[in-house]
């Protein structure tokens, strides 16, 4: 039997909750195709759309590694043999969740092969240390919206404690990728580990006011609030034109405009699809005339 996955893209942090909300958006994503084999073990057939980056070899593949490791929870690495192809049709680095959704379609992909012996919540805690494997730290805030679908609010990770939240009916991101490579790891590397209280009360006032506004269906309040006064600062160094970008985004109306995950993608909220897509292109536009180029994506929240 074959077994083939879609996890898609994510836009984590929602510009104001580092490390604990996310949402899935509908393109781009990750494909995962598995197959049986008679031999026990796990393999990497092919990879496609990665450039050559990830590795093949299964111990050091994110993918084949978290796939393994389920296989030894349940007792089973032993008995069961799957080949994996995995095809991958967004850019890695690039704040877009891209190695949450290739975990995820993975997970996913095994989860249904061997009858779905564990939940959505049971298999979460897989995704999470593919994370860790891929770039060091096990933030939930990608994986758990890639998996569950919509916008997830990680309320503690240990144990893990997820919370979905309503989308609003109206609200459409548009996300541009500038073609710059800012690998997770080293973004969060950059981030201070200390804030100041002060600075601390403004951004949970934040992401409380972002949480009762996706509710309520607030979008004046989702405006106000989705602002990140703690961590776009630095990381906003490592984006090529990120404050002009920012500029044209408000200026075509966004009601909010930061950094996607980690970076350099960059994510407008609107709440209209023709506004999101026009702003998408203005900012394209703009990067190709500073010659770098980018990716566009426009998706319901
Ligand atoms: N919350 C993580 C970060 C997301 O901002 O580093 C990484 O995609």
């Amino acid at each position: 039997p074959e077994v083939r996955v879609f996890a898609p893209a994510t836009v984590a942090n929602m510009i104001c909750g580092f490390d604990i909300l996310g949402f899935a958006v509908e393109q781009p994503g990750d494909e995962v195709i598995m197959r049986r084999k008679q031999q026990p073990g796990v393999t990497i057939k092919e990879i496609t759309g990665d450039d050559g980056r990830l590795p093949l070899e299964p111990s050091k593949n994110t993918v084949s590694a978290c796939v393994q490791y389920l296989l030894q929870a349940l007792n089973i690495a032993s008995k069961v043999g799957v080949e994996i192809e995995l095809h991958k049709h967004m850019p890695i680095g690039s704040g877009l969740g891209s190695s949450a959704a290739s975990t995820v379609a993975g997970l996913f992909a095994i989860n249904v092969m061997l009858g779905n012996p564990l939940t959505k919540e049971e298999l979460l805690p897989f995704c999470v240390e593919g994370e860790r494997l891929a770039c060091g730290t096990g933030h939930a805030d990608n994986v758990a919206p890639a998996l569950y679908g919509g916008i997830t609010l990680i309320r503690g990770n240990e144990p893990l404690d997820v919370v979905s939240i309503p989308s609003p009916k109206e609200l459409v991101a548009a996300v541009v990728f500038p073609q710059v490579d800012v690998p997770t790891r080293d973004a969060r590397q950059l981030i201070k580990d200390k804030v100041l209280l002060k600075d601390a009360v403004t951004q949970w006032g934040n992401i409380a006011g972002l949480v009762a506004a996706l509710f309520k269906e607030d979008y004046d309040l989702i405006s106000r609030s989705m602002k990140d006064i703690l961590i776009e600062p630095t990381r906003a160094i490592l984006i090529p034109q990120f404050y002009e970008m920012k500029e044209i985004a408000l200026k075509h109306g966004a009601l909010s405009f930061g950094i996607s995950g980690s970076g350099p993608s960059v994510v407008a909220m609107t709440r209209d699809e023709q506004i999101a897509q026009k702003i998408a292109d203005s900012i394209q536009a703009h990067l190709k005339e500073n010659e770098i180029e980018s990716f566009g994506y426009v998706s319901k929240v």
